[in-house]
């Protein structure tokens, strides 16, 4: 029987045998349960008619579902970030409201009536796009991560911080509707030297990125939709730049000017900025790729196990950069033994996979572990094994396995076994 069948069993096994359980469990719980014996108010009583919300929120239940930020890490909110609520969510597509916000100056309000792309530099016939000219073009629609390259870079030298939202919340996972940046560079006529584009942003930033010219005409877009609306103004509103697979830094929001070179430019985010520091002194640059990596989402620090010990369910996000995810392991021993995890929902390219474990746990400490593979065949390496690799001066692309200690109380704790 091959990895996924065996699994698939194994699943099953576990649901019917948990299944049974649970049922008989509820069945006594239903004697003289208020909820269930007596009318309440949502029975009794109209709701709001429609039109209450033109423009629908989250129910007053889930307010605790927000972006968090982390006060000490930045000097000022304006260049700052905030993070995904992870623990909260399921599925592969984050919500707009709850996408990470990461801004070097503040979110920029444009007006789109207002917003021009130009693309100058090396091109035949430089050119500038309104809003309107860009809708005029063939669009695509793509499901992709953005993962900020400084993602668990607290967490290079030990475990930091307590819950995913923060170790890893900084990534989110939208369909983007935009334009292939290969249409507009075609539309302007890209000359024979011309082998590097510089995306710059509108914002106070002015956040520019040098991209090779063989990434910009792969699958690079210009977006101005996600999950179906208009950008949110904090995502770059009313267009950015979408590189996917690539790290979010080169993402430029509020996209306003594209221009053709010959070399990178060197620019603040690609020298001082997004290289990484080696045991040797010397700095890796170029580093774009967001390697393969994954991370358990419940239990986790912020969402414990509140149910006691019995049929449980293990979740996870797994990504990378390189393609789709191909396995995702889970180990509930800090590493010693793994087994494989159920993907479910679309494997996109690309794009966050949602993995599920599901298993009885006997109420024991369990230190669990999560460890994807991609198509490449990479796969997520211990902290020590990239300690090893880059030594202890990094930041960015900390794609280590991440533990939990989960309790026997339920509660979770960011603890490192490497
Ligand atoms: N683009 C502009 N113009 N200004 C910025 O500050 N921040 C970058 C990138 N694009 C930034 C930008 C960084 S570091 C990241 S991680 C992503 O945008 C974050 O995208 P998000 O805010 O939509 O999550
Ligand atoms: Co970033």
């Amino acid at each position: 029987m091959d990895g996924a069948a065996a699994s698939r069993r194994r699943f099953l096994q576990a649901g019917i045998a948990g299944g049974a359980a649970l049922a008989t469990a509820g069945a006594a719980r239903a004697a003289g349960d208020p909820v269930i014996t007596e009318v309440q108010d949502w029975n009794r009583y109209l709701g709001d008619g429609v039109d209450a919300a033109p423009y629908g929120m989250p129910s007053e239940f889930e307010s605790h579902v927000v972006r968090r930020d982390v006060p000490w890490l930045t000097a000022d909110p304006v260049s700052s970030i905030n993070f995904t609520p992870l623990h909260e969510l399921d599925g592969i597509i984050t919500p707009n409201g709850l996408c990470f916000e990461r801004h070097h100056g503040g979110t920029a309000i444009i007006d789109p009536a207002d917003h021009r792309l130009m693309i100058n530099g090396l091109v035949d016939t430089p050119l500038v796009f309104t809003m309107q000219d860009l809708m005029r073009f063939p669009r695509e629609n793509r499901v992709y991560f953005l993962e900020c390259a400084a993602n668990s870079g607290m967490e290079w030298r030990g475990a930091q911080l307590n819950g995913c939202q923060f170790t890893h919340g900084m990534v989110h996972c939208v369909v983007y509707t935009g334009v292939p940046l290969k249409y507009l560079l075609e539309e302007a006529g890209v000359k024979t030297t011309g082998k590097w584009v510089l995306a710059e942003g509108a914002d106070a930033a002015a956040m520019t990125r040098s991209i090779p010219i063989e990434k910009a005409l792969d699958d690079c877009l210009v977006a101005f939709k996600m999950n179906g609306e208009a950008l949110r103004a904090e995502q770059g509103y009313p267009v950015r730049l979408v590189v996917p697979g690539w790290e979010g830094n080169m993402w430029v929001k509020w996209l306003r000017r594209l221009e053709v070179g010959d070399e990178p430019w060197a620019q603040r985010e690609e020298t001082s900025k997004y290289t990484d520091l080696l045991a040797n002194g010397k700095a890796r640059r170029h580093t774009w790729l967001m390697d393969v990596k994954s991370v358990i989402t419940t239990p986790s620090p912020q969402a414990p196990i509140t149910h006691g010990r019995g049929q449980t369910v293990i979740s996870g996000l797994a990504w990378s950069g390189n393609g789709r995810i191909k396995r995702v392991d889970v180990s509930l021993d800090g590493g010693r033994n793994w087994h494989e995890a159920r993907v479910d929902g679309p494997s996109l390219s690309k794009a966050l996979h949602r993995f599920y474990y599901d298993f009885q746990w006997d109420g024991s400490d369990m230190l669990i572990q999560s460890r994807a593979m991609d198509e490449a065949g990479f796969i997520q390496p211990t902290k020590n094994e990239l300690r090893a690799a880059r030594g202890e001066n990094s930041i960015y692309h900390n794609n280590g396995i991440q533990t939990w200690h989960v309790k026997a109380d339920g509660a979770v704790e960011n603890v490192e076994v490497s």
